[in-house]
């Protein structure tokens, strides 16, 4: 490739630094002590809730390790995504996400109409996937998607739901966390996830010419409840620090996961846990690969701040919202340049 195409150029005042700071940067948890139920002190217990909490309040971020998940279900599926990513473009447009099927693979997503340097590809953790049927928020029509899956590899699909099932776990624990942390009872989350929209996204950025004019994913902040993300060795993701603004590098830690409070706990939590922005970086020489995990409630959910969380002197900082109706406005843009910025919570935002 000779020139970059303009589409993947950053505005100056978003392009990445070339040199970064790793610094002590986003909290590690060890979450050892709910791994097993037995001798575990109180103690032990309160204190992991605690740090929990502190991470959410100060990074918005943090890493855990300890934390479950075998380490064969991860190795198994990045075998299988970087083996799928290796084909033919078109091999893999063969399962292509398009207006009427969400899921699959993409290669021209954009953040913040800026084109991404990545190519992914999305499956649905809970099948079927009950999405709107229009981008017209009068539409109240939906459709039912079942995933698409690649004939190769060809153990890709069982190894997908495999892991899919580990997020799941792994969301509902550290869910218990958080809740704890806000002094609401361990479950209070469970609820809205009976069912749920939650998908995983295997995320492959090839080597780009020029890092310092694009971005692997654009500045953004995860619109779900919770992101569990796993990160190779090669690093790229910068999470803007909540004192001062500056990006830091979430250093790669083996066998460890990546996890942010998106905006729908910002929501619940009335603004005590914030949803941080961050973005990837990309590199002239090496490949990534990373695969988040969204836990997303379904689509009738209304989003408000929980009462429990709210009181006279407290007030709700947001307006209800419809989940699929913010979710189906905000995926628009990931299709076409839009002229004005996506959907955003702060739009929903009750002024003082
Ligand atoms: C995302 C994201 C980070 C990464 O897909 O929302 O922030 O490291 N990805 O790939
Ligand atoms: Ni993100």
């Amino acid at each position: 490739m000779g020139e970059v195409d303009p589409a993947f150029i950053q505005e100056p005042e978003h392009r990445p630094k070339i040199s970064y700071i790793e610094g002590k940067g986003v909290p590690l948890i060890d979450l050892s002590p709910i791994l097993s139920s037995n001798n575990v002190s109180a103690i032990e217990f309160e204190g992991l809730v605690k740090e929990v909490g502190d991470a959410c309040k100060e990074w918005g971020f943090f890493q855990v390790i300890n934390h479950g998940v075998p380490l064969e279900k991860r190795e198994k599926i990045d075998g299988a995504s970087r083996k799928f990513f290796a084909q033919s473009l078109e091999e893999k447009r063969k399962v292509r996400r398009n207006e009427k099927k969400v899921t699959g693979y993409y290669d021209t997503e954009h953040t913040k109409n800026v084109r991404d340097w990545k190519e992914v590809f999305d499956f649905a953790v809970e099948g079927p996937t009950i999405v709107p049927a229009s981008h017209e928020p009068d539409d109240k029509e939906v459709i039912e998607l079942n995933n698409q899956w690649p004939e190769y590899p060809p153990e890709l699909r069982e190894t997908c739901q495999d892991y899919g099932q580990e997020m799941v776990k792994l969301a509902y624990k550290l869910l218990e966390l958080i809740a704890l942390s806000l002094d609401l009872p361990a479950d209070r989350f469970h609820g809205f996830f009976k069912e749920q929209t939650s998908f995983i996204r295997l995320n492959h950025y090839p080597p780009c010419p020029t890092p310092e004019l694009a971005l692997g994913v654009g500045r953004h902040k995860d619109a779900g409840a919770l992101t569990i993300l796993a990160q190779d060795d090669v690093g790229g993701l910068e999470v803007k620090q909540k004192t001062d603004g500056e990006w830091v590098r979430v250093k790669p830690t083996p066998d460890a996961y990546i996890i942010n409070v998106g905006d729908i706990i910002q929501v619940w939590s009335n603004d005590t846990y914030e949803s941080v922005e961050h973005r990837v970086i990309v590199n002239s020489e090496r490949e990534r690969y990373s695969y988040p995990f969204f836990l997303l409630p379904p689509l009738s959910t209304m989003v408000e701040p929980l009462e429990e969380l709210t009181n006279k002197k407290n007030p709700a900082k947001y307006r209800a919202y419809n989940w699929g109706e913010f979710i189906s406005n905000r995926s628009q843009s990931n299709f076409q340049k839009q002229k004005v910025e996506n959907l955003q919570i702060s739009d929903l935002k009750i002024s003082e």
